[in-house]
């Protein structure tokens, strides 16, 4: 089946196929080719150009999109979108002036969530969270990372990685698995994070691996989570087991996390709302991909990520969700790039290239997803009738897309 998609008045972000990550100043520049087309090969690309070189070419559909402008779907590299119920309660006590770590202090926060999907059958969950991923396809997300952590004990972690893995099979996209057993101490093994420890590390981590339910590990490291040297002995054991590391660093405090997931070969570090010079130096010449998170600084009013510092160190940068029910209930993408631009002083051009090519890297993808290249997978936003890439970012909170395509095919 070939598809052409003809008079795209913008093709964004086309890249040589080999080119899958952009690192400081080349963030600034999105190649782009005006009034072009598109030719997809069943699920992938086969072929691009202007429109006057377009003719001789086969196809069974065709696709006006005059107009309009043609960008791969984002790449999500951070969520949590697996969970039960929510947390609106704690957003009020938060307005009300609660900080996100006094709830967590009361039994709130990630225990909340842990308590309510202990509670919740796997049917039941997945049916809650299969719904918010249609939802964040919709809204032009082709490729998601999605962790466990809200389980904390062996039962409830393989239901959500089980879920995880169904809702691979229930959507086209391609989905990637984090185990974040450790996310927070359970009720259970107060005062006793050690035995936690090594819970997660002889019992759960086997049985991960025997039903092959993740792709990476993950840590919450953080004062008052999970320290450094919990953070190494989780990353070890994890790579092991084959699992390379994306972690949870920086959020609140720096404390020599970011190093430490270099020195492990991390493929992430996440969040790093702050961020000193010594983890920026430990980042630099590494293969680990700084993520910010900026929807979770937006809704807990923490600092954001200086991606500025970051780029103009000559690092990559990529941009994702963090989509959660405590720190980030939402996954727009459209809405992760708008605040980008508006809060952290990305260009256009940075953010997109954050969100899709550099999003794709820090899943290990990129060399399928993330940009217009020949032979990668055709996941496709094409938009309404908008002006101009910077359009997307700059009329933020309205929807610009008009369709998604996943594997060359329209996603309803
Ligand atoms: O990335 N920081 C740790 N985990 C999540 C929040 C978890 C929660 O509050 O449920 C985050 O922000
Ligand atoms: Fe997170």
């Amino acid at each position: 089946m070939k598809v052409l998609i003809t008079n795209i008045k913008e093709l964004v972000q086309v890249r040589n196929k080999g080119e899958n990550l952009v690192a400081g100043n080349a963030m600034k520049a999105l190649p782009t080719i005006k009034n072009a087309y598109l030719l997809i090969d069943n699920d992938r690309i086969a072929n691009y150009g202007i429109m006057n070189e377009c003719s001789n070419i086969t196809y069974d559909q065709i696709i006006d999109v005059s107009g309009k402008l043609v960008l791969p779907t984002w790449c999500d590299s951070h969520s949590h979108i697996v969970y039960a119920g929510n947390r609106e309660q704690e957003f009020v006590d938060r307005i009300n002036g609660l900080s996100y770590e006094e709830i967590a202090n009361r039994g709130g926060g990630i225990l909340n969530s842990a308590k309510m999907l202990e509670l919740t059958d796997e049917d039941e969950l997945f049916n809650q969270s299969i719904k918010r991923v249609k939802e964040v396809i919709k809204m032009g997300t082709g490729i998601l990372e999605i962790k466990s952590g809200y389980g904390l004990s062996l039962e409830s972690e393989l239901k959500m990685l089980r879920v995880i893995k169904r809702i691979k099979t229930a959507v086209p996209i391609m989905i990637k698995a984090t185990f974040l057993g450790a996310h927070a101490l359970p009720f259970n093994f107060k005062n006793k994070r050690t035995a936690y420890i090594d819970h997660i590390i002889n019992d759960m981590l086997p049985l991960i691996h025997r039903e092959n339910l993740a792709d990476f590990i993950d840590v919450f490291c953080e004062k008052g989570y999970f320290n450094l040297e919990d953070t190494a002995r989780l990353l070890i054991a994890g790579k092991e087991y084959g699992l390379l590391p994306k972690i949870h660093v920086n959020q609140f405090n720096a404390f020599g996390g970011v190093a430490l997931a270099v020195k492990h070969g991390a493929l992430s570090v996440d969040h790093l709302e702050e961020l000193n010079a010594a983890d920026i130096n430990a980042l630099k010449g590494s293969k680990t991909i700084p993520v910010a998170l900026p929807s979770c600084s937006f809704f807990l009013g923490i600092p954001y990520t200086p991606a500025r510092s970051l780029m103009d160190a000559g690092l990559p940068l990529a941009l994702a969700t963090d989509y959660n029910p405590g720190s980030t209930p939402s996954g727009n993408m459209n809405f992760v790039v708008s605040t980008a631009c508006i809060k952290m002083k990305m260009t256009p051009e940075e953010a997109i290239n954050a969100a899709t090519i550099n999003g794709a890297y820090a899943m290990g993808c990129a060399q399928d997803y993330g940009s217009i290249s020949i032979g990668k997978k055709a996941n496709l936003i094409i938009t309404k009738n908008i002006p101009s890439y910077n359009y997307l970012p700059y009329a933020f909170g309205e929807n610009h897309i008009e369709q998604v395509l996943i594997n060359g095919r329209i996603f309803n």
